[in-house]
């Protein structure tokens, strides 16, 4: 087997033909890679973020590579109006929307008694606020034009398991895995499905610059806790942000699927930490426990 088949594109080409698709915070790290998969694949796509400037360099460089529209939109998902305004300029432009793509985040680790309630807001905002206005203006379009759609939520795996550190992020992570599987149940007799991935580390400078800065790379290797030792590839994402929200993933619907090498799982398994016991070491301690009838 080719060992980097991974950071290949998966799905067939003009899988997401016709297909309109908004990403928040498309402008960079990994909504910068789907946006290019997606667009790749015959997608119209609608990028929105706070940093126009950002957002048009983006959509430049994946137009050109893709031959298909980018629409770049200066939004800022924690203003209502904003959300209101990118859904108007994204029928404006193509008439119709298919998709939206939750991705757009903030982050930074902190002792959570250093933190103000404005520090807690902020984040909360972008990633809860953020997502539930999207998810709600665009479901209730949908649903007024009987418009058969999807909703692609990118949480994390301490959605469930909690994380101190990030306890803001995990909090609004945690209210938008809640809001996937709610309203994949509540909305799917409108023909609106709702899921979710939740990635383990992708390198990107905006998670690397705030959450695992140089200082503590040096301490603590993050491909260390990750039983495939290695972080991911922003192709292997994107590949399964496509097939989510292709129609060929019809029939999935309030699933969040973990690709994280198998790192939440090592920290939750207890006796997992019997990784670092030498393999030589087995037959002494077998011995012991045999030893103890
Ligand atoms: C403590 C901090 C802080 C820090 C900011 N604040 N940084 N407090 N420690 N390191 C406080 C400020 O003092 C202020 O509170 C409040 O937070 C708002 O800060 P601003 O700088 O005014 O906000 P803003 O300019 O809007 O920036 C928002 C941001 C920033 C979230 C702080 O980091 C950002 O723009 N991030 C976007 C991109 C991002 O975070 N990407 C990473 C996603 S990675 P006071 O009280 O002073 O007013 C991710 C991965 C998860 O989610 C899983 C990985 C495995
Ligand atoms: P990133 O490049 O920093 O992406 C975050 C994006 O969110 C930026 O493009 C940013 O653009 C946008 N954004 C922030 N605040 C916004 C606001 N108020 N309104 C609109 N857009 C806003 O980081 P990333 O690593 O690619 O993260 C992407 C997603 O993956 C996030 O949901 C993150 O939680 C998730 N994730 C990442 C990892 C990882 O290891 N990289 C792991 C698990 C989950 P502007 O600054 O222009 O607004």
């Amino acid at each position: 087997m080719n060992d980097k088949i991974y950071t290949q594109p998966m799905l067939k080409e003009n899988a997401l033909d016709g297909k309109v698709i908004v990403v928040t915070g498309g402008g960079t790290g990994l909504g910068k890679s789907m946006t290019k998969y997606f667009s790749d694949l015959g997608a119209k796509v609608v990028i929105a973020s706070r940093k126009f400037d950002v957002l048009k360099n983006t959509a430049a460089e994946i137009e050109q590579h893709s031959g298909n529209r980018v629409l770049p939109v200066k939004c800022d998902v924690t203003s209502f109006d904003d959300i209101r305004n990118l859904l108007t300029q994204t029928l404006n432009e193509f008439s119709r929307v298919d998709v939206l793509v939750n991705n757009a985040a903030g982050n930074f680790i902190s002792p959570t008694e250093r933190l103000s309630h404005r520090a807690f807001d902020i984040i909360v905002n972008i990633v809860l606020r953020g997502t539930y206005y999207a998810t709600l203006s665009f479901g209730k379009h949908w649903i007024k034009n009987r418009h058969t759609a999807s909703v692609l939520n990118i949480v994390t795996t301490y959605a469930w398991t909690g994380s101190g550190y990030v306890v803001p992020s995990a909090v609004a992570k945690a209210g938008v895995l809640a809001l996937t599987r709610s309203l994949a149940v509540e909305w799917a007799k409108y023909g609106i499905r709702l899921n979710a991935i939740a990635p383990g580390p992708f390198p990107t400078k905006g998670a690397w610059d705030r959450l695992f800065p140089e200082e503590l790379r040096t301490k603590f290797a993050v491909e260390k806790k990750i039983p495939l030792r290695r972080t991911g590839e922003h192709q292997e994402l994107a590949n399964l942000a496509a097939y989510l929200v292709s129609d060929y993933s019809a029939f999935i619907n309030g699933e969040v699927v973990t690709i994280d090498g198998g790192e939440w799982l090592k920290g939750a398994g207890e006796f997992n930490f019997l990784d670092e016991i030498h393999p030589e070491m087995w037959d002494e301690i077998e011995k012991i426990i045999r030893s103890k009838k």
